[in-house]
């Protein structure tokens, strides 16, 4: 322990975590983009393909759903932990449209022994529940995520390293496909699945995934006792996180901090920084509670000017002003030493600004993050009003040259959850990124 605590500050590079402080598409891809230069190894710990990181890199456009951004920046390594799950012929895509637009990625990939694999009928019973659902639907991505953690904590999921051995992979699957087969038959009226065709697909194309695999617990505690540093990149956002999300409006991973653990399989001693990523606003997909949502023509505004719609599903994002009471639970939950703001130059169109600084319920004031749907849902925002700005920000590279107005919003924040912006984004460009000192 004291050997490592040594090692750790004899290091020139700091470990970074990248966490979505809100209900996800904070702007984390362009982030971990940008700190990606900081590090040796970006690695994802949750989520799959739900996820959709969007980066602008040399005017190109690159949309990833399970290989972290990292994979853009020469040299770097990219890890996929044991705590995603892992949708094998997707990731073949993605491998194959970055070789496409020039990106090496020999000895640059590596996948987790551990990893639970997402299976065609996950995606099937996820389509399935949600419309058997109807008006009560969570809104998924449908890309099987909640039913493939569930297979896992139920103790009946596939691993990537079952790959290894194609007759147990086979023999699984047909065990699985009784009970599957059961619900899908008999609960939603669909056809049932071929687990011997499933089989044969998946382990046709698993010889293209096993060069890849490795323990990648013992491969980043290996590489972080060498002095090398890793960036773990967050999807989703804390206000999806099974656990401190808007349950059930949430995703079935743990996006927050306590994921990054469980997900790569290395100690909380290793994690230096852990920022949180923000937009100046709120948005979100999907179902579910929102107390700062904005009426809907002022949300219209927000969601052209700063482009919200899903990098996965394409849907328009509900738009909503900054929501203090819940970035200060997020705050809280991840123990975020420093806040990455993002999309500051979308508000730039207002006579004035808001802040939801307090939640007013049946008359009482609640300053504490509900833990309850039925109270959330009650919630209406109390909001602090503050004169906007109608500059264009998005030249701005330094503190000093934003408007007075906007430096007075950014005190604000700061000054209510107590933790300090550290970067300010104002566009999607790379370039379009400082510093806050
Ligand atoms: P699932 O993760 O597909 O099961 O979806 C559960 C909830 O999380 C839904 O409200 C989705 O819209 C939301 N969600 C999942 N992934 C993302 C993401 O990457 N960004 C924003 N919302 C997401």
């Amino acid at each position: 322990m004291a050997l490592k605590a040594n090692l750790k500050r004899s290091k020139n590079h700091k470990n970074i975590v990248i966490i979505g402080a809100q209900w996800g598409d904070e702007g984390k891809a362009k982030m971990v983009d940008v700190l990606t230069e900081q590090v040796d190894i970006v690695a994802r710990y949750q989520g799959g393909s739900n996820a959709g990181h969007t980066v602008v890199a040399d005017g190109k456009k690159f949309v990833f759903h399970q290989i972290p951004s990292g994979i853009l920046h020469k040299g770097k390594k990219c890890v996929i932990g044991n705590g995603v799950v892992l949708d094998p012929i997707g990731l073949l895509g993605e491998m194959d449209s970055l070789v496409k637009a020039g990106v090496n990625l020999k000895g640059r990939l590596a996948i987790s022994n551990r990893a639970h694999l997402l299976m065609p009928y996950h995606r099937l019973l996820d389509g399935a529940s949600e419309s058997r659902k109807g008006s009560g639907k969570i809104g998924t991505t449908n890309r099987g995520i909640g039913p493939a953690y569930m297979d896992k904590m139920g103790r009946v999921g596939l691993k990537v390293v079952d790959f290894e051995d194609p007759k147990y992979f086979r023999a699984k699957l047909r065990e699985i496909a009784k009970e599957k087969n059961f619900l899908l038959k008999n609960y939603y009226g669909l056809p049932g699945i071929n687990p011997d065709r499933i089989a044969d697909e998946y382990l046709k194309v698993s010889h293209r995934i096993k060069p890849l695999v490795v323990d990648t617990a013992n491969y980043l505690e290996a590489k972080l006792s060498q002095g090398e540093s890793i960036l773990a990149e967050g999807a989703q956002g804390t206000l999806l996180d099974v656990d401190f999300g808007t349950y059930p409006y949430v995703t079935s991973s743990s996006a927050s901090v306590g994921g990054v653990c469980t997900g790569l399989g290395i100690g909380p001693q290793w994690l230096d920084e852990i920022y949180g990523v923000t937009k100046a606003y709120t948005t979100r997909v999907g179902e579910g509670p929102f107390p700062s949502e904005m009426d809907a023509a002022y949300g219209e505004m927000i969601r052209k000017r700063g482009g919200e719609y899903g990098a996965t599903t394409g849907r328009p994002r509900r738009c909503g002003w900054l929501d203090l009471v819940a970035l200060r639970y997020a705050c809280r939950i991840n123990g975020f030493t420093g806040i990455l703001l993002t999309k500051v130059d979308v508000l730039s169109l207002s006579k004035t600004v808001k802040l939801c600084v307090a939640y007013k319920k049946k008359g009482k004031t609640i300053h504490e993050f509900p833990a309850g749907l039925p109270e959330l849902s009650a919630c209406q925002p109390v909001y602090k009003e503050m004169k906007g700005w109608d500059k264009d920000l998005s030249r701005t590279h330094r503190l000093a040259d934003l408007p007075v107005e906007t430096r007075k919003y950014l005190d604000a924040i700061e000054k209510y959850i107590q933790v300090p912006i550290t970067w300010i984004s104002v566009g999607p460009d790379r370039s379009q990124i400082f510093q806050k000192p």
